[in-house]
């Protein structure tokens, strides 16, 4: 490890001290205002997040009087902030307080986890800045000045990597100033190591720091999403024409490139109004008027990023369709024989099989 555990808090609280913002709810040990500040801070920047703070603590002093009020002030008192969830949520928690702990904050880190909408961050928060219990606060400030000054490669969108963020935040927490170290590392991430071009060339951590020392400032953390699955809907148009159907090799641009497979309508519906396959048809195929009636079943396939529902609609055409036609949309007619030699996603292999081979 690149710092010592001292090293690093001692350096983050030295340079809090000249460089924090003075915000009200830092001079506080108000559970209550200190719980205030932090949800009105979860999706909210300090500067936008203040004046709603000061108007809060002064209509609500206390738990209290924030519990006993109408909701209708509550989040008229909110308005503009956004997330009106959140404002319902302070309003229950706040009445949560009065009638399960006698309107007096839980005074534990444990404790506070029981309150609604009080996560393990907003916990760690109140129970350190409050009640000076040493347990590290966790917030993607955190996370970044973690990964970068020790150099962890973890993913930290993955969620098996809280645990270990988690340690190394508390290793290195001073038990006789928790709350004051929590602020720091925070501040440090909002001030000084931003996500977007931290200012290292002024850092009192620079010598310490992996990130800087390797190059890997703009590297990071790593934050990978699981990439979410798209739905789409095929619809398929089985052309046939004597004994023989029409194929099409996928182009490059798409799932399953180079495999064989029909004409496709795809819709962002699985059953899109008939009429909308059948405009389509006419103008790209030159066939007004077909029928839609799939053959009843919906196949699905799971890809890594994609779920594919298809369905079928067979027709049979009394003469082959015009070659610019075939060329445009590039479909062209094989028998059975030479279908079943041709690479197929195996969604179309299994339809045929049930309907041709
Ligand atoms: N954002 C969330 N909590 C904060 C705090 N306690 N101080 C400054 N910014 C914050
Ligand atoms: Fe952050 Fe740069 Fe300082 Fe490292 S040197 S802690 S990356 S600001």
């Amino acid at each position: 490890m690149a710092a010592s555990p001292s090293f690093f808090s001692y350096i983050l609280i030295e340079w809090y001290h000249r460089h924090q913002r003075p915000l009200p709810w830092r001079e506080t040990t108000d559970p209550y205002a200190i719980w205030l500040s932090e949800i009105i801070l979860q999706q909210t920047r300090v500067r936008q997040g203040l004046p709603y703070y000061l108007k809060f603590m002064e209509r609500f002093p206390t738990v209290q009087d924030l519990a006993h009020a109408p909701e209708d002030e509550v989040l008229r008192l909110w308005q503009g902030l956004g997330y009106y969830s959140r404002a319902r949520n302070l309003h229950h928690t706040a009445k949560q307080v009065v009638s399960e702990f006698g309107g007096r904050f839980p005074d534990t880190y444990a404790k506070l986890l029981q309150l609604k909408g009080v996560g393990t961050y907003t916990a760690a928060a109140i129970a350190s800045f409050a009640y000076r219990e040493p347990v590290a606060v966790l917030d993607g400030n955190v996370y970044r000045v973690l990964a970068r000054v020790f150099g962890r490669q973890e993913n930290i969108a993955a969620p098996a990597s809280k645990k270990i963020f988690e340690e190394l935040a508390n290793a290195h927490l001073p038990a006789d100033q928790p709350h004051t170290y929590n602020q720091a590392i925070m501040e440090f991430g909002a001030i000084q190591c931003t996500p977007v071009a931290p200012d290292c060339l002024f850092c009192p951590l620079q010598q310490e720091c992996f990130a800087f020392q390797h190059g890997l400032v703009n590297v990071l953390p790593i934050k990978e999403k699981a990439k979410s699955s798209r739905q789409r809907y095929f619809h398929y148009l089985v052309l046939q024409h004597e004994d023989k159907l029409y194929l099409r090799k996928r182009p490059a641009n798409d799932i399953w490139q180079s495999l064989y497979d029909f004409y496709i309508l795809e819709t962002d519906e699985l059953h899109p109004e008939p009429a909308l396959l059948q405009n389509r048809a006419a103008e790209a195929l030159g066939l007004p008027g077909l029928e839609f009636r799939s053959t009843g079943k919906v196949y699905k396939h799971i890809l890594s990023h994609q779920k594919i529902a298809a369905q079928f609609y067979l027709f049979s055409l009394p003469s082959r369709l015009r070659e610019e036609t075939e060329d445009t949309i590039g479909i062209k007619l094989y028998t059975i024989e030479e279908i079943e030699a041709l690479p197929k996603p195996i969604l179309i292999h299994s339809f045929l099989d049930e309907h041709f081979f």
